[in-house]
């Protein structure tokens, strides 16, 4: 918690929150991962200290695989020696790694059934945020799921006051309904965190 605070402090635009998201946020949005009886194969962005990763190694099954990818070196170094390792060493047949980049550079390979981003969308300048969404979108396998979250009301608070906050959050949500228009949404609220916050999912409907 502290380490996370810190850094919030630090990368004040790169962290984009206060605290880490709590358990209720981290079940509501990892909630695909091993539901549908194949193997998994999982891509976090943003995992930050690890709140999401925890639930989804948890839940990946056997044959999943998940690429957890994080911009901040700190964060990484906790999340192999506090989370991913730790669990690594006591499966033989799933595995997971931690990549250290900012995801437009990542390099991925793989096309994934779930995709979790804990990104600070609000953040970034809306060009930022819907070139890496569209990005998550086309790494999604036909019929995957990419869940996000969004504080609860920051979205239409942004909306209510002039000038260029609220134009971006215009823009951001015109991505988000460009982007949903050939997806199924779904959005599930969570009272139980700091801040409430929606998780949504982008359904793929190619299966
Ligand atoms: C709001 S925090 C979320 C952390 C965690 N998922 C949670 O919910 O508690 C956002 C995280 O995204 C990371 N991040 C920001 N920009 C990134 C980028 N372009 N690529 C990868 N990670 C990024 C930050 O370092 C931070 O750890």
């Amino acid at each position: 918690m502290a380490r996370f605070f810190i850094e919030a402090l630090r990368r004040r635009k790169e962290v984009g929150a206060v605290a880490a998201s709590g358990r209720y946020l981290a079940r509501a949005i990892t909630r695909t991962v091993g539901s549908n009886g194949r193997a998994d194969r999982v891509l976090e962005v943003g995992a930050g200290t690890g709140a999401f990763t925890n639930h989804i190694l948890d839940r990946l099954g056997p044959g999943g695989k998940a690429d957890i990818v994080e911009l901040n070196p700190r964060f990484c170094e906790k999340l192999r020696c506090e989370v991913v390792d730790p669990w690594t060493s006591t499966q033989d047949d799933r595995s997971a790694r931690v990549i250290e980049s900012c995801i437009e550079d990542a390099n991925l390979e793989q096309s994934y059934t779930t995709i979790v981003c804990g990104l600070p969308f609000n953040s970034f300048s809306p060009e930022v945020a819907n070139r890496i969404l569209q990005q998550l979108v086309d790494l999604l396998a036909p019929g995957g799921t990419l869940a996000f979250f969004e504080y609860a009301c920051l979205p239409s608070l942004r909306c209510m006051v002039p000038g260029p906050w609220r134009q971006d959050a215009r823009a951001h949500r015109k991505c988000l309904r460009h982007l949903s228009a050939s997806m199924r949404q779904e959005r599930t609220f969570v009272l139980r965190n700091v801040l409430p916050a929606w998780a949504v999912f982008l359904c793929d409907q190619g299966a």
